[in-house]
């Protein structure tokens, strides 16, 4: 078998700090593990801009399309703000999930019992939390024609479309109820059936699917503004969520703060299977470049850590090592080392970045 291949792309902000991190974590794999992996970088967003006018080069695109797993930082920033449309920072991240077709994007809120004082929810509301959103992630309002600013009876009008066809909605449905197979087996499908006919195309399919292939998975529907109230009332009635790609964006927002940090969520974006039986990947922290903590050493890098952990478990067939990952960062936590964004103010001095993968190093390390 030939060395597994990743494609980093750290991107803007704080991305490069923190994929700084994770290539000390990834060193220490092939250290200590022998996990050897065939490692390249490239730009995506206003760092490609900057160098080659454009958030995304054909070259790069290219290089996402063939290896087994991209990992990317965060993109955008306020200097590309001004940027026409086509080629702002954000273009780069949506062309490369829409053409590697990453249409289940796996958006993990699980409360760490070391920070559960640290949502705004009371701590009994959210202790022991663990929901998956799966997000469809190549379709819908983000990519539906016809779009555009046109001019209309002498004012402008701003037009996007959301459409989903059956296929669609299948598949990424199909993702989600395996993903429930493999936890507490119930799902809750969101959208607004109530005033959206892709909504009640969506439920429609879903139901269907449920009840033909998936008859022992308990399976319920929200409409998606009081699945958004749900999130926040109660959230552990939840264990998989699927959604739209618009609604999914949203709620897992919702669902991410929920948990105290938005520093600590990663995400996984999965295509159809390689030739290899793996799934095209790219893994994402939930979180974005942060230019107010930009080049601070203030960054959290456990989101994006976690990131090559979900990477470890779904395209490398390392579920132990992601368990090792994982168990690593929740045990940094447990004894106390925490980033700015794990505080309250006033409560003593941050770790910085480095300090953090540092901690996590040192953990894993622990754990042989
Ligand atoms: C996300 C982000 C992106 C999105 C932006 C950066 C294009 O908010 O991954 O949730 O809207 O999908
Ligand atoms: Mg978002």
């Amino acid at each position: 078998m030939s060395t597994p291949s990743l494609l980093i792309l750290a991107g803007d902000g704080i991305g490069p700090e923190v994929m700084g991190e994770v290539k000390k974590i990834i060193a220490w794999f092939d250290d200590k593990r022998g996990l050897k992996f065939d490692i390249s970088e490239d730009l995506v967003g206003g760092a490609a801009y900057d160098a080659h006018g454009t958030p995304l080069t054909d070259e790069t695109m290219a290089k996402a399309q063939e290896v087994d797993a991209v990992l990317l930082g965060a993109v955008g920033g306020p200097a590309y703000d001004d940027l026409d449309f086509s080629v702002k920072p954000e273009r780069g991240l949506l062309r490369l999930r829409k053409e590697m077709d990453l249409f289940a994007n796996l958006r993990p809120a699980q409360c760490f019992d070391a920070l559960a004082d640290f949502s705004s929810l009371k701590p009994e509301l959210i202790s022991g939390l663990d929901i998956m959103i799966v997000r469809e992630l190549t379709s819908g309002v983000y990519f539906g024609e016809p779009r555009g600013i046109f001019e209309e009876n002498g004012e402008r009008v701003g037009l996007n479309t959301q459409r989903y066809t059956e296929s669609e909605i299948d598949r990424v449905a199909r993702a989600a109820f395996e993903l429930a197979r493999k936890r507490n087996n119930r799902l809750c499908s969101m959208e607004k059936a109530n005033v959206m006919e892709s909504g009640i195309l969506w439920r429609e399919v879903v139901t269907k699917i449920g009840a033909e292939d998936y008859p022992d998975v308990e399976l319920s529907h929200m409409y998606a503004d009081n699945g958004a109230m749900q999130l926040v009332r109660n959230p552990k009635q939840f264990d998989v969520i699927v959604t739209d790609n618009l609604f999914g964006d949203i709620l897992s927002d919702v669902a991410a703060m929920l948990t105290g940090s938005l520093g600590m969520l990663p995400s996984a974006s999965l295509g159809v299977p390689m030739a290899n039986g793996m799934p095209k990947a790219m893994y994402e922290p939930v979180h974005g470049s942060a230019p107010d903590i930009t080049g601070q050493g203030k960054a959290n890098p456990s989101a994006t850590i976690l990131s090559f952990a979900m990477a470890l478990r779904y395209s490398y067939g390392q579920g132990a090592e992601a368990d090792r990952l994982e168990a690593a960062v929740e045990k940094v936590l447990a004894d106390g080392t925490r980033t700015a964004d794990l505080m309250q103010k006033g409560e003593g001095t941050p770790a910085s970045t480095t300090e953090m993968g540092d901690a996590i190093v040192a953990a894993l390390t622990a754990s042989l």
